[in-house]
């Protein structure tokens, strides 16, 4: 088959090379592989952070941390000396966590070095040198570590939760998962319109429960938030030259005939008070810095995206009440006989599979990705502002594109935002961890889900 030069002789490859080769569109986006800096991150639950330092990974930064008079610390996880983990050591003085090497001892609070255990008191380093540390907060049962851009201080924690967390009283039980794959590519997937009704047609969550075969989604912005709005649900569909297909069965219950935006599966009986007094427009919102929540009429489930290196990531998922008193009972049994399992379990595995695999750009981009690239611009717009007021300069790319549109997203007049619509909980969800009670004040009862860390 070999010829001389010639008609076989290897072409070069065409600009007619199909989709988005590159991310150049959302260059903030595209730096971001290990996380955007400037934001709360939930490390673990706060029932894990004890006396003993443990480490952990952030945004590509190593951290260690410790509890100390009930006060959590945050750390960088490097001795200056010769560069052991701090998370190897222990305490040997309240308020200090000492390096297992040669007794490097360090101030909690300010990181400075307060004693040298093997150079006497009279150590002249002392005071002098120190790590890093970190605002720590606990919400939710959790520990976050604020990760900064610079020196900044950072704002408050509770303007980055999603509201409806910061006031009510609730229940929730969760997970932490560290899992493969760029965070990047698991926010993606929490918000992708597509995936759901096919890749999650095969959950045992979904057994009993037919998923629609295509929707028509807008994507609508409010606040600092982005809602996927379903217009249309599409049960079923012939397929020129192909046939027909459809997620019906026989053992399944009837899909609903009207199209709502609350929960997946058809208009609820009744919807908790807390969850209709929000109003949201759309059953999946994403937020920065990669904030997923899905309403349900009687629960809302939430996911974070949480980058520990441009190969890994930490998933939260989070099963969120909100009732008080003998009610909790009935989500406990609930959440640790069925939804744990199903839900945070399976079915979640069925996207930490997706995501694992996923290599992207280049990419192939079609109408239900608006949700992607809607996301793709909140991020940029977000993180450019950031940025300026941080007064840090913008990555030296170009800057983005207005409203890079997916590839095949139908012209302008297409309901720019079609998206999907009533699709099945797209999202994936934790399990696991026990429920915590009531967990939105300040100091998180330590009694909450449980997870696992970083190994
Ligand atoms: Fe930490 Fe020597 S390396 S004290
Ligand atoms: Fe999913």
């Amino acid at each position: 088959m070999t010829t001389g030069e010639g008609s076989l002789a290897p072409k070069k490859r065409s600009r007619s090379a199909p989709g988005r080769q590159d991310w150049a569109s959302w260059p903030h986006y595209d730096g971001a592989a290990t996380g955007f800096r400037g934001y709360w991150y939930p490390v673990t639950w706060s029932s894990h952070v004890t006396d003993k330092p443990q480490p952990f990974t952030i945004c590509g930064e190593k951290i260690t941390l410790i509890r100390d008079g009930g006060t959590a610390y945050a750390l960088h996880n490097r001795c200056p000396h010769r560069g052991v983990p701090l998370s190897e050591g222990n305490q040997q003085f309240p308020g200090t966590v000492s390096c297992p090497y040669h007794g490097w001892t360090f101030d909690l609070p300010t990181g400075k070095l307060a004693a040298v255990i093997t150079d006497g008191p009279e150590c002249r380093l002392t005071g002098k040198v120190g790590v890093q540390t970190y605002a720590v907060e606990e919400r939710l049962g959790m520990v976050w570590v604020y990760i900064p851009l610079a020196d900044e201080a950072p704002h408050p924690i509770d303007e980055q939760l999603p509201e409806e967390l910061v006031d009510n009283a609730f229940v929730m039980g969760g997970r932490i998962e560290p899992r493969g794959g760029n965070w990047r590519f698991a926010c993606e997937n929490g918000f992708d319109e597509g995936h759901a009704k096919y890749l999650h047609r095969t959950a045992l969550w979904r057994l009993f429960k037919p998923m629609p075969t295509w929707n028509i989604t807008r994507i609508v912005p409010r606040g600092r938030w982005l809602f996927r709005v379903q217009d249309e649900v599409h049960w079923e569909a012939d397929f020129p030259g192909v046939g027909r297909w459809s997620n019906k069965r026989w053992w399944k219950m009837q899909p609903p005939k009207e199209t709502f935006n609350i929960g997946n599966t058809g208009a609820a009986d009744s919807i908790n008070p807390t969850i209709e007094a929000q109003d949201f427009p759309g059953f999946a919102s994403l937020s920065m810095p990669g904030v997923l929540r899905i309403v349900y009429p009687n629960f809302i489930h939430y996911e974070f995206y949480v980058p520990v290196d441009a190969d890994h990531h930490n998933y939260v998922g989070v099963m969120v009440n909100f009732t008080e008193g003998l009610q909790t009972l009935g989500f406990y049994a609930k959440y640790l006989g069925a939804i744990r399992w199903l839900f945070h379990g399976q079915f979640s595995g069925q996207d930490a599979w997706m995501v694992d695999v996923t290599d992207a750009p280049p990419e192939k981009l079609y109408r239900p990705d608006i949700s992607l690239t809607a996301w793709r611009n909140l991020s940029e717009e977000e993180y450019g502002k950031k940025l300026a007021a941080a007064g840090a300069d913008a990555p030296a790319e170009s800057a983005p594109a207005k409203n890079p549109p997916a590839e095949n997203a139908p012209a302008e007049s297409a309901p720019a935002e079609n998206a999907p619509a009533e699709s099945a909980p797209a999202e994936s969800a934790p399990a696991e961890s026990a429920p915590a009670k009531n967990p939105p004040a300040k100091n998180p009862p330590a009694e909450n889900a449980r997870a696992e860390k970083e190994a």
